[in-house]
């Protein structure tokens, strides 16, 4: 079959796009008659697309992660990988997943939208130490820590240069893991330790200093308790297929979902490739997954 990888892009994790298309392609190229990859930074890539029997979307934020690639494909009737719109839509929105989140019952960190006028001493006084975050981006970009008032009226300016709201998130102060899901399945649970400040940016995708932990040191029980909690947060807000569900677990071992990632990173970074690993899957075997999922 033929099979376009879509990547690239124009969103702010275009490069990060570049580096997991670039595994996507490699992975693929052995399973099918022929891969091509289609960058929609041209303008032009609808038109590559012709003759194509399934579209891998390996495109990282923006109109490639948040429902709007997907319903043109799905208008177009053209097969693809992963989540469908409403799916990706709550996605790529923090703030309307953290929102569904709680009312299901499930445990977020509580957040404050910022605006230009809001009383960032009050924030503080409330919510203690936040991380600031535009609700649209991933990859930790336009995020920083702030701890006063001063700081965070810097933080909300630099995330406002992003896109979305902008949030103020109260630190967990804790361990960070991710799990990785697999149609109805969670793949075993990675624990990461950055070297920096927190897991940003350069921690992800340059530094060498990141520790990933697989097994990630919890118990038995306690690893299966994340497991479902990642499959449900998933399957709250509509995604399927595959993505990667983010944590903190407090000092006192009680998990907080950060946020879902439909269209994670398969970069040679990347977490899902190495808890797909850990399961016992290539990455070829885990895109071959992908795709039987997609059809099904
Ligand atoms: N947004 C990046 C690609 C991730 O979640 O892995
Ligand atoms: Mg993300």
């Amino acid at each position: 079959c033929v099979v376009a990888v879509l990547l690239g892009g124009t969103s702010s994790e275009r490069e990060v796009s570049l580096m997991s298309g670039a595994t996507v392609v490699d992975n693929l190229a052995p399973l099918c008659a022929q891969v091509r990859s289609v960058d929609p930074v041209n303008s032009n890539w609808l038109e590559q697309l012709d003759g194509v029997d399934f579209v891998f979307n390996i495109l990282h934020g923006g109109s490639g992660e948040n429902g709007s690639v997907q319903g043109l494909l799905a208008t177009l009737g053209l097969p693809q990988s992963g989540s469908g719109v409403l799916g990706a839509a709550l996605g790529m929105d923090k703030l309307r997943s953290k929102a569904i989140w709680r009312d299901a019952g499930l445990p977020v960190a509580e957040a404050a939208v910022l605006a230009s006028d809001t009383d960032f001493e009050a924030v503080i006084q409330s919510l203690g130490e936040v991380f600031v975050k535009p609700a649209y981006e991933g990859s930790s970009i336009g995020m920083s820590i702030a701890s006063s008032a001063e700081e965070l009226a810097q933080a909300y300016k630099s995330a406002s240069e992003y896109q979305g709201p902008v949030f103020a998130e109260r630190r967990i102060v804790g361990e960070e893991y991710t799990v990785a899901i697999l149609g109805d399945r969670a793949l075993p649970a990675i624990r990461l330790q950055a070297h920096e400040i927190f897991y940003d940016y350069h921690a992800k995708y340059v530094s060498n200093d990141t520790q990933y932990f697989c097994p990630c040191g919890l118990s038995k029980e306690r690893e299966a308790e994340l497991a479902d909690l990642a499959l449900a947060a998933f399957k709250a807000i509509d995604c399927a297929v595959w993505g990667r569900v983010d944590f903190m677990v407090d000092q006192q071992g009680q998990p907080y979902i950060l946020e879902a990632n439909t269209v994670p990173g398969m970069t040679s970074h990347s977490l899902v490739p190495m808890a797909a690993k850990a399961a016992g899957l290539s990455v070829q075997g885990l895109l071959r997954e992908i795709i039987e999922l997609s059809l099904a």
